[in-house]
C-alpha cells in the first residue's frame, strides 16, 4: 500500500494543482484501504468515510478519481446523480452501476468489492418541491446512502456485491455553498492573537462542514455519510497553460507524439498557450474547453501534412496566424567567415 505522499506524487503527474484536494483524497484512500484490510482480516466493523469533492465543472474531479483508481489498480466507475433522479427505478440503476464495476473488475467479485465508485452531481439531489423529476432527489439520496453505508446488492446475473469496502466518492459544484459558509463560520472563540491562529482559523472557515451541506439541501443521513470533504480550486489562466503542457498525457504531448509518427516536429510557442488559456477562461467550463480550441488550431495542420510529405516541422507562433509548415530543419547557421 502506497503512503499518502506517494499517492500525491503519482497524482501530480496527471493532475495539475489542486494540492489540498489531492492531500485529503490521498489520506482518505489510504485510511479507507487500511481500515478495510483490517476489517477483513480481524472481522471488526468498518466505519466508512466516503469522500465528497466540491469543485466547479472542469476542475479535475473526474480526472482525480480516474487517476487515483489507476494508481491503486482498483476498478473504477462513474455515475451521474442526475441520471439516477431521472429514472423511475433507482435501484435498477444502482444495480447497473455495480454491474459495470464488476465488469471493470473482469468479473472478479472480490476485486469489484474493493473498487471505487464516483457519483457526480450529488448537489443536484438537493431537496426541492419540484416534482418534474421521476424520482425526488431526496429518495435518490436515501438509495445512495444504503450502498454507501454498505449493503448486499443482488445483480441481474445472480451475484451479490457487498458494498462495505467499496470507496464512494461523490462530486458536485455546490453553487452557492460560499454564501452558506460565510454565514456558518463559528470559530469566534479562537484567539486572534497570532498569525498561526489566523492561519488555522482561515483553514477552518474555508472548510465545508456536514451542517453546511444540510443548509444546502442534502438530507442529514446523506451529508453525515460524507465526512471527508475536499474542495477543488477554480482554474487560473496559469493552471490552464500548465494543463496543456505538463501532464504525462497533456494535449501538447499527444499532438507532438502524433505528428512525430509522420516524421514531423511540432513546436508551439508559449504565447499560443496563453492565448488558448485566455479563450478557455471565457468559456467558464474549466479545462474542459481546452481540447476543443486546441483541435481547431490543429485542423489546418492535420489537413495539410498528408499531402506534403516533405514537411518536417510545424511552428505555431501565434493563435491568430496560420501555422508555418517547414520542409526541413534549418541548416546550421554558417560559421562566421574568418578574417
Ligand atoms: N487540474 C487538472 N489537471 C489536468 N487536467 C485537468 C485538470 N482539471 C481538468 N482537467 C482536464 O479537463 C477535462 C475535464 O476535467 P474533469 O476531471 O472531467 O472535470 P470535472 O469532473 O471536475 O468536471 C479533462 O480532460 C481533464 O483532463
Ligand atoms: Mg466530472
Amino acid at each position: 500500500m502506497m503512503t499518502p505522499s506517494e499517492i500525491v506524487r503519482q497524482l501530480d503527474q496527471d493532475v495539475v494543482g489542486q494540492s489540498e484536494a489531492k492531500k485529503i483524497l490521498a489520506v482518505a484512500v489510504y485510511t479507507h484501504f487500511r481500515k478495510s484490510a483490517r476489517a477483513l482480516a480481524e472481522s471488526v466493523e468498518l466505519v466508512k468515510s466516503n469522500v465528497l469533492l466540491i469543485g466547479s465543472t472542469g476542475t479535475g474531479k473526474t480526472l482525480l478519481c480516474e487517476t487515483l483508481s489507476r494508481i491503486l489498480g482498483a476498478p473504477f466507475v462513474t455515475a451521474d446523480a442526475t441520471t439516477l433522479a431521472q429514472t423511475e427505478f433507482v435501484n435498477n440503476e444502482i444495480e447497473a452501476i455495480l454491474q459495470r464495476l464488476l465488469d471493470k473488475a473482469g468479473g472478479d467479485v472480490a476485486r469489484a468489492q474493493r473498487g471505487l465508485v464516483f457519483i457526480d452531481e450529488v448537489d443536484k439531489l438537493k431537496a426541492v418541491s419540484d416534482q418534474s423529476r421521476a424520482t425526488s432527489g431526496e429518495s435518490v439520496q436515501h438509495a445512495l446512502l444504503k450502498i454507501m453505508e454498505g449493503s448486499q446488492v443482488r445483480l441481474r446475473g445472480g451475484e451479490y456485491i457487498d458494498t462495505t469496502h467499496i470507496l464512494f466518492i461523490c462530486g458536485g459544484a455546490f453553487v452557492g455553498i460560499e454564501e452558506i459558509l460565510k454565514n456558518s463560520q463559528s470559530y469566534g472563540y479562537l484567539s486572534f492573537s497570532d498569525a498561526d491562529n489566523q492561519t488555522i482559523l482561515n483553514r477552518l472557515s474555508a472548510r465545508v462542514k456536514p451542517t453546511d451541506l444540510l443548509a444546502f439541501g442534502l438530507v442529514p443521513e446523506f451529508a453525515g455519510r460524507l465526512p471527508v470533504i475536499a474542495r477543488l480550486q477554480d482554474l487560473s489562466k496559469e493552471m490552464m497553460v500548465r494543463i496543456m503542457i505538463e501532464p504525462k498525457e497533456s494535449i501538447y504531448r499527444q499532438y507532438r507524439e502524433m505528428l512525430k509518427t509522420d516524421g514531423v516536429e511540432l513546436i508551439i510557442k508559449p504565447v499560443v498557450f496563453e492565448q488558448i488559456a485566455d479563450i478557455a477562461m471565457e468559456y467558464k467550463v474549466g479545462a474542459r474547453s481546452l481540447r476543443g480550441i486546441f483541435e481547431e488550431l490543429m485542423t489546418d495542420v492535420l489537413y495539410a501534412i498528408p499531402d506534403n510529405p516533405s514537411i518536417r516541422r510545424v511552428v505555431i507562433e501565434n493563435l491568430f496566424e496560420p501555422p508555418r509548415l517547414l520542409a526541413e530543419t534549418p541548416a546550421k547557421a554558417p560559421a562566421a567567415p574568418k578574417e
